[in-house]
C-alpha cells in the first residue's frame, strides 16, 4: 500500500511530486522519496518519516527546464522503514519507484549477487532495478531492456523507471497494484495510485489494466497491453473532489477499507506460500524449536483474531494455545514458562497495554513475536520477531482490513506449525493451503450483498440490543461483529457463544432482542442451528447467516456455498461490518471517527 507519483514537463519537478505525495499520505508513509532527471543530472532525496522531512531536505531544489521525476510514499512490507530502504531505488544510471511486492525477488537477487551486484536495501523493489541495467548490457535499447525485465517479475507492481540513456522519457509497468496516466495539453504527463494527485492538472487519464506497460514522453503517451499489443490511448474525465477521490469513490474510509480487504489479503499472503507450504522469511527455521504452548496477548479487534486463531493453532498445530486480553494479563501475575512462545498481536504497534506485556515476557526470558501492521511500531522493535500484516495504513477507527490481514497470518502461522511438527497430513495441509489462496477472492464485496444489507439496516435502527452468536472460531466473530455494532452505531451489542445462551443470556430474549447469527455448513452447523431455534421459539428477531437457506429466521443473508469453514469466516466477516457500517449510516453517525474512541490507545 505504498503510493507513486510521476511527472514529466517544464514545471517546478519537485512541487509536482511533493504535493502529489500529500495526497497519497492516506495510503501510508513511513518514508518517502524523489528522484529528478534534468539535463542528464540526478538528484535524489530520501527522508523517513512523513512528507514534511521529505519537504526540508528537498527544499533548495527546484528544476528551470524541461525535466522529469518519479515520487514514492512508503509503507513497508519488505525491510525496515530506513532511508536505504525508501524508493526511489537506484543502480548505476536508473532510478525506479515500485508499488507492490516482488514474490521472487530472492531468487532474482541470488543470480544477480552472483554476478557480482551489491544490494544497500532488504527491499524487494531494489532487485528490478539491478536487473534491467543487467538486461541493458546485452539489449542495448533502453525500452527494450525494461520489457524484458518486466518478464521475470512474478508478483504484483506498479512502477515507473527512469534511466540516463533515456533523458526525456518515463517508462511505465502495471500488475495487480494500481496506476493512472494522465495527460493535458501542454504535453505533460502525470502518475499516480489514485485520482487525487491528478485533479487539477490532467485533461484526462487512462486507468491501467493490469499487464499494460508502456512510456511517456512530451509527445504521447505509448501503451501496450500484456500480450505486447499497441493500444490506443482513450483519456477519461477525473472526479473534482480530492477528498472523495482519497477515499477511491466510496463514502467513507471504512467502506473503502472493507472493499480493499481482498487485495490486502492478497498482499499478505504473497510469496508467503511456495510448494504448497507456508513459509515465512522473518522467523528462522528453528524458531518454533522448544516451543510447547503459545500465549497470545491483544487488545480489542486483534483479541479477537488471537482468540479464533487458538481454534486453529490447537486443531492444525496441536500445540496449546491460550489467548489473554492485555490489560487483564498485565496485573494479573502470570505464570511465564520459558517454553511459552509470547505472541502480541496489534494493528497499531503502540497499544500500551500490549505493549506492557510484551516488556513483560521479554523479561521473563520468553521468545517473543508481533504480528503488526506498523513496521518500526514500539513493539516490532521490541519483539524477537515480527511478522508484518501488509494491510496498508488503516484510517477508520474502527477496524477492519487489519482484522482481516491478522487472521490470514495467523492461520498460516497454525500451518507453519502443523508442517514443523507434523502434526498434519500432507493432504490436509495441501488443502488447507488452496482454502488459505481462495480467501482474496472470497473477500470481493458482492454488490447484491452490500445492496441487500442496505436494505436490511433501517429493521435494526432500534430494540434493545443484539447478540451475535457463533460456535467454534464465529464465536470470536461474533464478538468482534458486536464490537464493530458497538463502535459505529453506539447501539448495545454483545458476542456470545451460542451454545452459552441458554445458560443466563437467553432471559433477555424476546422480539426487541436482534439476534445476529452465524451459520457456517462447515462447522458445527446442526448444534448452532439448535441454539438459534431455542431463540427464535422464544420470539428472539433473528437474522442468520448462512449458505444453507433457514425458514426459521426473520431475515436471511446468504453466504457463499464454499467447502471450508474458514472461507464462511471470512464471507460472515464481511457481512457484519457492512451491517454495522449500514446501520450507523442510517443513524446518521460519524463512520470513520465514532465517539469518544482513537485509533490508537496509548495508554493504559
Ligand atoms: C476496534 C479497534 C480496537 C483495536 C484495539 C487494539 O475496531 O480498532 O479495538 O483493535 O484498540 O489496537 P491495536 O490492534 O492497534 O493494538
Amino acid at each position: 500500500m505504498c503510493g507513486i507519483v510521476g511527472y514529466l514537463g517544464s514545471k517546478n519537478v519537485k512541487n509536482i511530486l511533493i504535493d502529489g505525495l500529500k495526497e497519497l499520505e492516506y495510503r501510508g508513509y513511513d518514508s518517502a522519496g524523489i528522484a529528478v532527471l534534468e539535463n542528464e543530472n540526478f538528484s535524489l532525496f530520501k527522508a523517513t518519516g512523513k512528507l514534511v522531512n521529505l519537504e526540508a531536505k528537498a527544499k533548495d531544489f527546484e528544476t528551470s527546464s524541461f525535466s522529469m521525476g518519479i515520487g514514492h510514499t512508503r509503507w513497508a512490507t519488505h525491510g525496515k522503514p530506513t532511508e536505504l530502504n525508501a524508493h526511489p531505488h537506484v543502480g548505476v544510471q536508473t532510478y525506479i519507484v515500485h508499488n507492490g511486492i516482488i514474490e521472487n525477488y530472492q531468487e532474482i537477487k541470488k543470480e544477480l549477487q552472483e554476478d557480482g551486484v551489491t544490494f544497500i536495501s532488504q527491499t524487494d523493489t531494489e532487485v528490478i532495478v539491478h536487473l534491467y541495467e543487467k538486461k541493458l548490457k546485452t539489449i542495448k535499447d533502453p525500452f527494450e531492456a525494461f520489457k524484458a525485465t518486466l518478464t521475470e517479475l512474478e508478483g504484483a507492481y506498479a512502477l515507473l523507471l527512469i534511466t540516463k540513456g533515456e533523458n526525456s522519457k518515463i517508462f511505465f509497468a502495471k500488475y495487480g497494484s494500481p496506476m493512472i496516466v494522465g495527460a493535458n495539453e501542454n504535453g505533460e504527463k502525470f502518475f499516480a495510485s489514485s485520482d487525487a494527485p491528478l485533479i487539477g492538472h490532467c485533461e484526462g487519464v487512462n486507468y491501467l489494466n493490469d499487464g499494460d506497460y508502456g512510456y511517456v514522453d512530451s509527445d504521447a503517451i505509448t501503451l501496450y497491453n500484456k500480450d505486447h499489443h499497441k493500444k490506443d490511448v482513450s483519456l477519461s474525465s477525473l472526479p473534482t473532489n480530492k477528498l472523495s477521490a482519497q477515499k477511491e469513490g466510496f463514502s467513507f474510509f471504512m467502506e473503502k477499507e472493507i472493499y480493499e480487504q481482498h487485495d490486502v489479503v492478497a498482499d499478505t499472503l504473497r510469496g508467503r506460500i511456495k510448494n504448497e507450504k507456508v513459509v515465512f522469511e522473518e522467523l528462522a527455521d528453528t524458531f518454533f524449536d522448544d516451543i510447547n504452548e503459545i500465549k497470545i496477548c491483544a487488545c480489542g479487534t486483534s483479541y479477537h483474531s488471537a482468540l479464533a486463531s487458538s481454534y486453529l493453532f490447537e486443531r492444525y498445530a496441536k500445540v496449546r494455545t491460550s489467548v489473554e486480553i492485555a490489560s487483564e494479563f498485565r496485573y494479573k501475575e502470570p505464570l511465564l514458562l520459558k517454553d511459552t512462545l509470547f505472541v502480541v498481536i496489534s494493528q497499531s504497534g503502540e497499544t500500551a497495554d500490549t505493549l506492557e506485556t510484551l516488556k513483560m515476557a521479554k523479561a521473563a526470558g520468553l521468545k517473543t513475536l508481533v504480528i503488526c501492521n506498523v513496521d518500526n511500531s514500539s513493539m516490532v522493535r521490541l519483539a524477537d520477531a515480527s511478522i508484518l500484516t501488509r494491510a496498508g495504513i488503516e484510517k477508520s477507527v474502527a477496524s477492519t482490513k487489519a482484522f482481516a490481514t491478522q487472521m490470514v497470518v495467523l492461520w498460516m502461522l497454525a500451518l507453519l506449525n502443523a508442517q514443523q511438527r507434523n502434526s498434519i497430513s500432507k493432504e490436509e495441509l495441501s488443502k488447507q493451503i488452496k482454502t488459505l489462496l481462495k480467501v482474496p477472492a472470497t473477500l470481493v464485496v458482492k454488490d447484491e450483498l452490500h445492496e441487500k444489507l442496505k436494505r436490511l439496516s433501517k429493521r435494526y435502527l432500534h430494540g434493545h440490543g443484539f447478540f451475535f452468536i457463533g460456535r467454534d472460531v464465529f464465536f470470536p466473530l461474533a464478538l468482534e461483529g458486536a464490537l464493530k455494532l458497538k463502535e459505529i452505531t453506539y447501539l448495545h451489542a454483545e458476542g456470545y457463544p451460542s451454545g452459552e445462551m441458554k445458560h443466563g443470556p437467553i432471559a433477555l430474549a424476546d422480539p426487541e432482542l436482534f439476534t445476529i447469527a452465524l451459520l457456517p455448513t462447515n462447522r458445527l452447523y446442526e448444534k448452532t442451528k439448535s441454539n438459534v431455534e431455542e431463540l427464535s421459539a422464544r420470539d428472539s428477531t433473528i437474522c442468520a447467516i448462512s449458505s444453507r437457506e433457514y425458514d426459521k429466521a426473520d431475515d436471511f443473508i446468504k453466504i457463499e456455498q464454499s467447502d471450508h469453514y474458514m472461507l464462511e469466516f471470512f464471507d460472515m466477516m464481511i457481512v457484519v461490518q457492512l451491517l454495522s457500517m449500514e446501520i450507523a449510516v442510517r443513524l446518521g453517525n460519524d463512520v470513520d471517527m465514532p465517539r469518544n474512541l482513537a485509533k490508537s490507545v496509548t495508554v493504559e
